[in-house]
């Protein structure tokens, strides 16, 4: 049977039926899946049963496969997951949920802010794979906010405004928004700051899209308080209720999402109390999207 696909929404997600992610799918299927990601930005699989090598093997017919950050910094406890895949889990090696004053605990508070993955490396990502294995009874959804809808509804003069702008994204900006700043020197030499183009063309549907996330902390030739107030105000203008869909995760469910042209967060939950065990594929994409764009960052 072939695969199907049911809109969610008009144009930013949908759900696809009839496939069995653990096994390689058929030409005509990948296509089918292929095509919906152009359209949606937000794919639903339902009812999946994968291992972690299964889970990778799908993510890496979309592209290169990232290490998980948590892989790269010598200052995390054992790993519980194979290095491509960022453990989003409140869960640790011994299979305990992570203590109150854990260091995992704090910066995966970041989560909470909107954000796209890996912005805050010069080669983002592309997509992102989260596989749901274990939920709480009450809350940690997902939403997701449409970047591509959210520039289309930018008035006219701030998308001049925007273009060729470049924002500075870093992870330390984001955590140092909740107060987190407790980084090692190793961290900050792996992790520097990063240029990001503020608009792109999305790859897939030649759509105008926003690119932005708490990440950001700079724009550019700005002083750095308007810079500021501009990211959080396209922050909350992407946000808005209109172009988020909210995903309540069933066990199960593998959502893939585009990196390019989304930001998501994650919902707090009560993780001192249930488990959840989410686990990520993230995909490369192609280039950095200054190189991307042709903007060329002036010396500063
Ligand atoms: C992620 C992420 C949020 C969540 O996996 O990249 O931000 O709800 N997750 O777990
Ligand atoms: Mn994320």
């Amino acid at each position: 049977m072939a695969v199907t696909v049911f809109p969610i929404t008009d144009d930013f997600a949908a759900e696809i039926g009839d496939v069995d992610l653990s096994r390689p799918l058929s030409p005509t299927d990948w296509q089918a899946v292929e095509a919906a990601f152009e359209t949606y930005s937000v794919l639903v699989f339902p009812n999946q049963s994968l291992n972690q090598d299964q889970h990778l093997d799908f993510a890496r017919r979309f592209g290169p496969l990232e290490t998980s950050v948590y892989a790269i910094s010598q200052s995390f406890d054992k790993l519980r997951l194979k290095p491509e895949i960022a453990d989003v889990s409140n869960i640790d090696d011994k299979n305990e949920i992570l203590a109150r004053d854990s260091r995992k605990r704090a910066i995966e508070v970041g989560n909470r802010l909107w954000h796209t993955d890996s912005s805050f490396k010069r080669l983002p990502a592309k997509a992102s794979l989260l596989y749901c294995r274990e939920m709480p009874p009450v809350g940690g959804h997902t939403e997701f906010a449409d970047m591509r809808a959210a520039y289309d509804a930018l008035p006219a003069e701030t998308k001049t405004r925007l273009t060729g702008l470049v924002a500075e994204h870093a992870l330390m900006y984001s955590r140092a928004r909740l107060g987190f700043t407790a980084f090692t020197d190793e961290e900050r030499r792996q992790l520097p700051p990063v240029p990001q183009v503020m608009v792109r063309r999305h790859a897939g549907s030649g759509r105008m899209t926003l690119y932005l996330a708490s990440h950001a902390g700079r724009v550019l030739g700005m002083p750095e308080a308007e810079g500021k107030a501009l990211i959080d105000q396209l922050l909350a203008h992407a946000s808005q209720r209109q172009f988020v869909y909210t995903h309540r995760w069933r066990v199960g469910d593998l959502v893939m999402w585009d990196d390019r042209c989304t930001m998501h967060r994650g919902r707090p939950y009560e993780d001192l109390r249930w488990r959840r065990d989410m686990q990520r594929a993230t995909v490369s994409d192609v280039a950095p999207t200054c190189e991307q764009e042709g903007v060329r960052i002036a010396a500063e």
